[in-house]
């Protein structure tokens, strides 16, 4: 039996503020179960839902020295679909009503995460072959395996896979405060090792002392390699290159399937689609108060609202869109100025755009269900999931060809009758305009080869399968 420990800052169904929670809650169940024991390490976090707190169950606890106080770890367990999670615990790092908030204190939080993480798993008698990393928030961990926790046996030939979900997060801050908090020498901090443009960087350290990295698309892994989208470690990840590969992101397919989703009014299938998805729709409008109108097409944004995903270039056409035959559902949080963009368009558009500021699940699903399109203009997108739910759904994402956007969408072409989707390239709101246009004009004027298209969409298989193997022949390969 090989075994696998998953790290990460939040994974579903505790704890998500974005795509790394799907990933770290879904993929773990999706490894052939008789020959990876796999489990998954988060914090437990005071904002975390009461019914899951609840449920835990006391492991044990330990006092582990950091920043020169004993410090209280305490370890919890739930079983969930199959799986072990483990949950570190300590009231002062993981309070709050978020599991991000000040990023000096979210560093220092980290670090001891890292530590504590490591540190527990002797005293819970597990010893992964591989660590699996996720994102800055763990990149210690590989840097630690190399340093103080190398000597025991325990950890010997314990190997670590960091997992980059987000280029644009490292973790930094000045070398004197980085050092402190994470107790490394002198010798870590150098220009090939955490220190980057004379910070300290806790995702570098990841990248530079992790025995493979992964990203979630092929396209993401070329283009980090570029300054566009390299995020000041372009030249790291073109030295790293062999050490280097993208496996695509999949979705739960229990989950999202539009067949069963108790979210949803109709549920529909890839065979009566034409005839029963339309009731969604009828029924968010109702739910929503917008037009009551089989015929308008519905667009969904369902998105954290940060400026990676484009919200600059929906707010530069916003006017000029909604002069069109269209609908405009957005779902989400996040920056205040998107949050007041869309209310603002709301309020200007009564009827036919729709902004619920906040996050929910079930609104989730029904707006995949019920869309004809899906909008996702995004400047960067190491995966995205989105779209990869909707063309579950039969909702035609249009996007812009970056990540894995531009490995999941195939743009239709109208002479070959091929494609999923929508999309265009350039980062620019017109292009971005025309290409809505041009969807418009083929779900209004040719509903035969719309319908087609969703055809095609639903018959894509984006679940874990594929990719699932190919992180067990990484671990393979690290194993030996
Ligand atoms: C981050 C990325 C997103 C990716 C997700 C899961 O949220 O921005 O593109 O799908 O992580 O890997």
């Amino acid at each position: 039996m090989k075994k696998i420990l998953f790290v990460a800052s939040e994974a579903v169904p505790f704890i998500k503020t974005g795509g790394l929670a799907d990933v770290a809650g879904s993929l773990p169940k999706c490894f052939d179960k008789e020959y990876y024991d796999v489990r998954v390490m988060i914090p437990k976090y005071m904002c975390m839902k009461q019914e899951w707190r609840d449920q835990l169950n006391y492991v044990n606890h330990f006092y582990m020295d950091y920043l020169g106080q004993s410090r209280y770890v305490g370890i919890l367990q739930y079983e969930y679909e199959g799986i072990t999670y483990y949950f570190i615990d300590n009231e002062w790092y993981f309070n709050g009503d978020r599991p991000y908030g000040d990023w000096l204190f979210d560093i220092e939080k980290f670090a001891f995460f890292c530590n504590a993480a490591l540190s527990a798993l002797p005293v819970i008698g597990f010893q992964p072959d591989v660590v699996h990393c996720h994102d800055w928030q763990t990149g210690l961990i590989p840097v630690y395996l190399k340093d103080r926790f190398r000597g025991g046996e325990f950890f010997q030939n314990m190997k670590s896979v960091i997992t980059i979900h987000n280029l644009k997060f490292q973790g930094v801050w000045d070398v004197k405060t980085i050092q402190y908090l994470t107790g490394l020498s002198d010798y870590y901090f150098t220009p090939d090792k955490l220190e980057a443009y004379k910070n300290g960087n806790l995702l570098k350290g990841g990248i530079v002392f992790a025995d493979a990295i992964t990203t979630v698309s092929d396209t993401y892994a070329e283009e980090i390699k570029v300054p566009f989208y390299g995020e000041g470690l372009d030249g790291l990840m073109r030295a790293r290159s062999n050490s280097l590969r993208g496996i695509v992101n999949g979705i739960d397919y229990d989950e999202f399937n539009p067949a069963t989703d108790t979210f949803i009014e109709k549920n529909y299938s890839a065979e009566n689609f034409r005839k029963e998805k339309i009731k969604n729709k009828r029924a968010l409008q109702k739910e929503l108060g917008l037009e009551e109108n089989d015929k308008l097409m519905m667009i969904g944004v369902v998105s954290r609202l940060t400026d990676q995903k484009g919200f600059d270039l929906i707010q530069y056409v916003m006017d000029e869109l909604c002069q069109d035959a269209v609908q405009l559902v957005v779902l989400g949080t996040g920056e205040e100025r998107y949050e007041n963009m869309f209310r603002h368009f709301a309020w200007k558009y009564p009827g036919r755009v729709s902004a619920n500021i906040y996050y929910s699940n079930p609104l989730s699903h029904k707006i995949y269900a019920a869309c004809d399109a899906f909008l996702m203009p995004s400047l960067f997108e190491p995966c995205g999931l989105s779209q990869l739910m909707s063309l579950r759904y039969g909702t035609l994402p249009i996007v812009r060809e970056t990540g894995g956007l531009k490995d999941t969408v195939e743009p239709y072409n109208e002479f070959e009758g091929t494609g999923t989707g929508f999309s265009f390239a350039n980062y620019n709101a017109h292009e971005m305009l025309d290409t809505i246009r041009y969807a418009e004009k083929i779900y209004y004027d040719k509903k035969r080869d719309w319908n087609k298209i969703v055809d095609r969409a639903m018959a894509k298989d984006f679940s874990w399968n594929a990719s699932a193997l190919k992180y067990q022949e990484l671990y393979d390969w690290l194993i030996g």
